[in-house]
């Protein structure tokens, strides 16, 4: 019983870390690659999700239906990364419009739906993202 009641007291302490540390991240400033709401920091910086995705080709091996299953997961864990990240240069809102199509076609890729390379297709559209999204110094 006494290990029990330990147990509990842990678990309560664990929980009001884990809002402790929630709140003090919201605080974070802007443009770190953090989530548009302030929270967990990206996984991938957008560098390198387009090093890793569109210059090393990964994007385009699951879109010609080359790749393994966890080719997909893996691009599905990069474009995550893309809707925890704030943009360098345009509205925020536009950016999470694009990057959460981004995420949900390549969900429906890595799950097998009919319609996910297609979307896929459409939401990695290079140049109508860069154009908003890619500062012209880069
Ligand atoms: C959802 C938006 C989006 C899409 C879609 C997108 N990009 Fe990007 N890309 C960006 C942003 C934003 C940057 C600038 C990142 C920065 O400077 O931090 C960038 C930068 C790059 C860079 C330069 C990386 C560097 O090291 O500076 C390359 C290369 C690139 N993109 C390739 C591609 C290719 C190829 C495609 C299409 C297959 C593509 N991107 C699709 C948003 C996008």
């Amino acid at each position: 019983m006494r290990w029990l009641g330990l147990g509990l007291v842990c678990g309560v302490l664990s929980v009001a870390a884990a809002f402790t540390a929630q709140g003090q991240q919201a605080a974070a400033p802007q443009g770190q690659q953090t989530t548009p709401d302030g929270e967990t920091p990206a996984k991938y910086s957008i560098k390198v999700v387009m090093e890793k995705v569109h210059k090393a080709g990964l994007q385009k091996k699951v879109l010609d239906g080359e790749a393994t299953q966890e080719d997909k997961l893996a691009l599905l864990d990069y474009y995550v990364s893309l809707a925890e990240t704030h943009p360098p240069q345009g509205s925020l809102e536009g950016w999470r419009e694009k990057a959460n199509a981004v995420v949900v076609a390549a969900a429906k890729v890595a799950v097998g739906r009919d319609d996910g390379t297609q979307l896929l297709k459409a939401s990695t559209n290079c140049a109508a993202c860069h154009k908003e999204h890619k500062p012209p110094t880069n």
